[in-house]
């Protein structure tokens, strides 16, 4: 497996079809942050016109930590999952109260802000921070199971900690922002969960369940 080949042509393609999302404007770690919560169970175009709203109504993690929660969740209203808007409204508080409401940058602090899991941490770290941090979810997992051909059930903790191993070995060091957000892209846009466009994917050449023929067969998923 050749790793340079690989991010040189995984960058290549971001590059030339990242989408416009109001999240990509600027790298502010509370606009990150936001955003990330938003699309964890939310699909990208619901997100967009909330996440606009939100960012117009509560423009900096500030004027978010002096906000009431009913004016918080008003804002929420449709994109379900409440707690997500509870615990990020506990998270930017503490960093108010803590750090004086600046995001950490250090992966020691950022993971013990209510609400932020490694996934959010490795993506504010990436994104706004632009350190090497891997930023695993679903479609990530998706990616590299198809990739390496790797059999491990996805829903158990020790395969994402795997994952996060591996992706700590391939990130580019020159551009973490654009890798982790390449193969968040990838996942979404061509290695879907269901007839993956392998025709349009820029790394078929290193995919292993391609050569084998087996994408639909993974990622393997257990029991929940
Ligand atoms: N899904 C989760 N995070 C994302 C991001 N930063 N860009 C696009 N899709 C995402």
């Amino acid at each position: 497996f050749d790793v340079k080949t690989f991010q040189d042509q995984l960058l290549h393609w971001f590059e030339r079809n990242l989408r416009d999302l109001p999240w990509r404007k600027d790298k502010d770690p509370y606009k990150v942050w936001v955003s990330e919560i938003m699309l964890q169970q939310t699909r990208v175009d619901t997100v967009i016109p909330y996440f606009e709203r939100f960012v117009e109504r509560f423009p900096t993690l500030d004027a978010l930590a002096a906000a009431e929660e009913e004016d918080v969740l008003k804002m929420w209203e449709g994109l379900g999952y409440y707690s997500r808007a509870r615990n990020l409204h506990t998270g930017v508080k503490e960093v108010q109260a803590t750090y004086g409401g600046h995001v950490p940058n250090d992966p020691t602090e950022i993971i013990k802000i209510k609400g932020i899991g490694p996934y959010t941490a490795g993506a504010i770290l990436s994104i706004a921070y632009d350190q090497p941090e891997p930023a695993v979810d679903g479609n990530v997992m998706r990616v590299l199971s198809r990739l390496l051909n790797i059999k491990e059930d996805i829903q158990k903790v020790r395969t994402r900690r795997q994952f996060e191993e591996i992706i700590r070995e391939m990130i580019a060091a020159h551009n973490p922002s654009y890798f982790n957000q390449a193969l968040m892209e990838l996942g979404a846009l061509i290695c879907s969960p269901r007839s993956p466009s392998c025709q349009q994917c820029p790394v078929s050449s290193h995919c292993e369940a391609k050569r084998l023929e087996i994408q639909e067969e993974l990622p393997v998923k257990g029991k929940a």
